[in-house]
């Protein structure tokens, strides 16, 4: 089995399709987001990668119960409902709706990828789920870090290391793992011990805790806490259907 870890979504071009799973990870905080809307009810979740776009479709879709959400500058859009703290997405906010979402940098990624046939979004939220979920699935994976403006983010290459740890453990396998994958590994073996203190530290962190959004990284360093599988199908996230 092969992993390839890619840590900034710079490597793939627009409409990239991979055989392979792909899981997308981006711990700050548009997967953690979109997992905690999942698991509060919300129906499903189109991710586009502009504000224009976001808009435009809102206005195209004539159906009720559609909610505009996301962020730029880790703020809420002017004019949308929601922005990209998990713990706005709460039962009230979103069971029983779709949502059309934009962030920065996670939806971009997935946007990138979406023509894969097996997309899943990952965070620190469902991370043993997910490795138990693509154990197993096929001989090799790709993980796709949503980094920060296509540079790397240490909270995704954490996030990677402890599901290629994760998978390691539980298929039982022999993996053969590219300098990314390996050196993620290491990383959550050196930080693993204490996630929301190093998830402080990091540029995103220290970003959400200058527009006041700390409560968001103690909430995103959870890890396990949401075992939702999310995976994106001809344009929409929803729950893996069992
Ligand atoms: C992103 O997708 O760029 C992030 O989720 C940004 C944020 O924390 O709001």
């Amino acid at each position: 089995m092969k992993i390839e870890l890619f840590v900034t979504p710079a490597e793939f071009t627009e409409g990239d399709t991979r055989s392979e799973p792909v899981i997308v990870i981006d711990v700050l905080r548009a997967m953690s987001t979109m997992i905690q809307a999942l698991a509060n009810g919300c129906r499903d979740i189109i991710p586009v990668d502009s504000v224009e776009r976001a808009l435009a479709l809102h206005t195209s879709l004539f159906e009720t119960d559609i909610l505009l959400c996301g962020e730029r500058e880790g703020m809420k859009i002017y004019g949308f409902d929601l922005g990209n703290s998990p713990l706005e997405y709460t039962p009230d906010a979103v069971a029983g709706k779709s949502l059309i979402f934009t962030s920065t940098n996670g939806s971009a990624a997935l946007i990138k990828v979406r023509k894969s046939k097996h997309i899943y979004l990952c965070s620190f939220f469902n991370v043993t789920a997910i490795a138990h979920t693509i154990s197993g699935k096929s001989e090799n994976l790709v993980i796709l870090c949503a980094g920060q403006d296509n540079h790397f983010a240490l909270e995704d290459a954490l996030c990677a290391g402890m599901l290629i740890s994760r998978i390691r453990t539980h298929s039982k396998k022999e993996h053969e793992l590219n300098d990314a994958a390996l050196s993620a590994l290491q990383l959550i073996s050196i930080y693993g011990n204490n996630i929301n203190a190093i998830l402080k530290q990091t540029d995103h962190g220290r970003e959400l805790i200058r527009i006041g959004m700390e409560n968001d990284i103690y909430f995103c360093a959870q890890v396990d806490a949401i075992p939702v599988i999310p995976v994106l199908i001809d344009g929409k996230i929803i729950k893996m259907p069992v």
